[in-house]
C-alpha cells in the first residue's frame, strides 16, 4: 500500500490522455487484464482517446476482459438507462470487445446469492487488474455510496439522494433515475491490482480533497482509496483540485 500517485491537469483533454496512457500501460504490459470501467461522463474522453489508439493499430484489446461496475435494477431489456448499454457505446464496441468477454452483474433472481456468487467467480479468476473509477459528489465509488466500509462486498445499493441528483442529468430528471443499484463492492475495488480515479470539474472540488486529505472513512467511500492494495493513481483537472 503507498499513497496515491496524484496527477493534477489543466483541462478534459489532458485528463483523458493521462488516463489513457494508464490503461494502455497495463494492458501493454500484460495482454490478458480484467478491467472494471466506470459509466458517467468523466471517462467517456478517456475511453474516446483509448478508442482512437485502437483504431490506429496502437492498442490490442484482444485479451481484455471486463467487468461490470456497477448497473441499476429495475429495468426492462433494453431500456435506454442500462448502464450496459453506456458501457457499450463508449467502451466495448469502440474497444472491439465483444459481449463474450464481459461479466455482467446480475439484476434478478436472487441477488444476494447472485452477488455472493459474482464476487467468488471473479475471486477464483483473480480479480480485477485495473479498476478504472469516477467520483460521486458524495464520495461514492461505483454506487458504494456512503456509508460504505471497505469490507463491503457486491450488492443490492438505495441510490442516496445526492445520486439521484446528480445522475439526473444522464437521464432529464430525478424522476427518471432509477433508485435502487447493483454494485462491485469496495472490497473487490480496493482488491485490485491498480486503481485508475479520475476526477474533473469545480462541482468534486471539496469531495476529491475530502477524499484525498480528509480522514479515511466509511463517510467518504473514496477515502479508501489510500488503503488500496494496489497501485492508486488519481487524475484530477485543475478545476477540481482548485475549486475554480
Ligand atoms: C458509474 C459510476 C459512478 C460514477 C460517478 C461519477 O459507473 O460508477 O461512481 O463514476 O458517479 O460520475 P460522473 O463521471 O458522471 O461525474
Amino acid at each position: 500500500m503507498a499513497d496515491p500517485h496524484l496527477m493534477v491537469v489543466d483541462d478534459a483533454a489532458r485528463l483523458a490522455r493521462a488516463g489513457a496512457d494508464v490503461v494502455a500501460d497495463v494492458v501493454h504490459a500484460d495482454g490478458h487484464v480484467t478491467i472494471a470501467p466506470a459509466t458517467g461522463d468523466t471517462p467517456v474522453g478517456m475511453y474516446a482517446d483509448l478508442a482512437e489508439r485502437h483504431a490506429r493499430g496502437d492498442l490490442d484489446t484482444g485479451g481484455v476482459s471486463i467487468v461490470q461496475l456497477d448497473e441499476y435494477l429495475g429495468l426492462e431489456p433494453g431500456d435506454r438507462r442500462a448502464l450496459y448499454g453506456w458501457m457499450d457505446r463508449t467502451v466495448l464496441r469502440p474497444l472491439s470487445i465483444d459481449a463474450g468477454r464481459v461479466s455482467r452483474l446480475p439484476t434478478d433472481g436472487d441477488l444476494d446469492a447472485a452477488c455472493a456468487a459474482f464476487d467468488r467467480d471473479l475471486g477464483a479468476r483473480g480479480g480485477i487488474d485495473l479498476a478504472i473509477l469516477g467520483l460521486g459528489t458524495n464520495g461514492h465509488l461505483g454506487f458504494n455510496e456512503p456509508p460504505s466500509d471497505a469490507a463491503s462486498a457486491t450488492r443490492t445499493v438505495d441510490l442516496t439522494r445526492d445520486t439521484i441528483e446528480a445522475n439526473a442529468r444522464y437521464w432529464g430528471s430525478e424522476g427518471d433515475v432509477p433508485t435502487r443499484a447493483v454494485t462491485l463492492g469496495l472490497r473487490t475495488l480496493l482488491d485490485a491490482r491498480r486503481i485508475l480515479l479520475l476526477v474533473a470539474g469545480a462541482s468534486k472540488h471539496a469531495i476529491v480533497r475530502r477524499a484525498l486529505e480528509g480522514p479515511v472513512g466509511e463517510d467518504v467511500p473514496a477515502s479508501f482509496v489510500r488503503e488500496a492494495r494496489g497501485s492508486v493513481t488519481v487524475v484530477v483537472d485543475h478545476a477540481a483540485w482548485e475549486g475554480e
